[in-house]
């Protein structure tokens, strides 16, 4: 039993220690390209999913759109750390993600604060807050993808 709660004490002091350090986290460079990827093609789909919504083709059922933002808002977390040093490989991030490190990391922060108001318009079910912030949410991710995304 105290072997036990030994290892167990070890696994919750180096469990942060390893989160912390992306090229722990990813086998490969390619690992990390598709899991980023693949975080922000689901950004894209779960936005796009609030576009009726905005336009107000469809009928406001505040419990399906706060339920797309809340996938939206754990999205928004997740593409950061798989921007590793040493995996730009041949996707279209560009390499001032690395040379500007400070500026994509601003890009991220400002980016979240629109996603964390996006969640409270969400949450207020005022249909003019939602189209409000979600126009934000736009504009932080085409920001970032100005300086950051390479077009092809
Ligand atoms: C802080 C910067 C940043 C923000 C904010 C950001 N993106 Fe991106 N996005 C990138 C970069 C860099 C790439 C290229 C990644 C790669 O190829 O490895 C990318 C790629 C994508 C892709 C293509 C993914 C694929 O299949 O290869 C989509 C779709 C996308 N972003 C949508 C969005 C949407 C929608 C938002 C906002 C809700 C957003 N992004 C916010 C930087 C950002």
């Amino acid at each position: 039993m105290k072997k036990l709660s030994l290892v167990l004490a070890a696994t919750v002091v180096c469990a942060p220690l390893w989160m912390s350090s992306a090229h722990a986290q990813f086998a490969k460079p390619e690992d990390a390209i598709k899991y980023r990827q693949s975080a922000l093609s689901m950004l894209g789909t779960h936005m796009s999913r609030l576009q009726p919504v905005l336009k107000g083709q469809v009928a406001f059922d505040a419990a399906a759109v706060k339920a797309n933002v809340a996938v939206i808002q754990t999205l928004s977390t997740l593409p950061w750390t798989a921007f590793a040093t040493g995996t730009q490989g041949s996707s279209a991030a560009k390499p001032e993600i690395w040379s500007d490190a400070a500026g994509f990391k601003a890009a991220q922060q400002k980016f979240e604060a629109t996603v964390v108001q996006l969640s409270a318009a969400a949450d207020s079910g005022d249909l003019n807050k939602l189209r409000s912030a979600a126009g934000d949410v736009g504009a932080s991710c085409k920001a970032c993808h100005d300086s950051y995304r390479a077009k092809r």
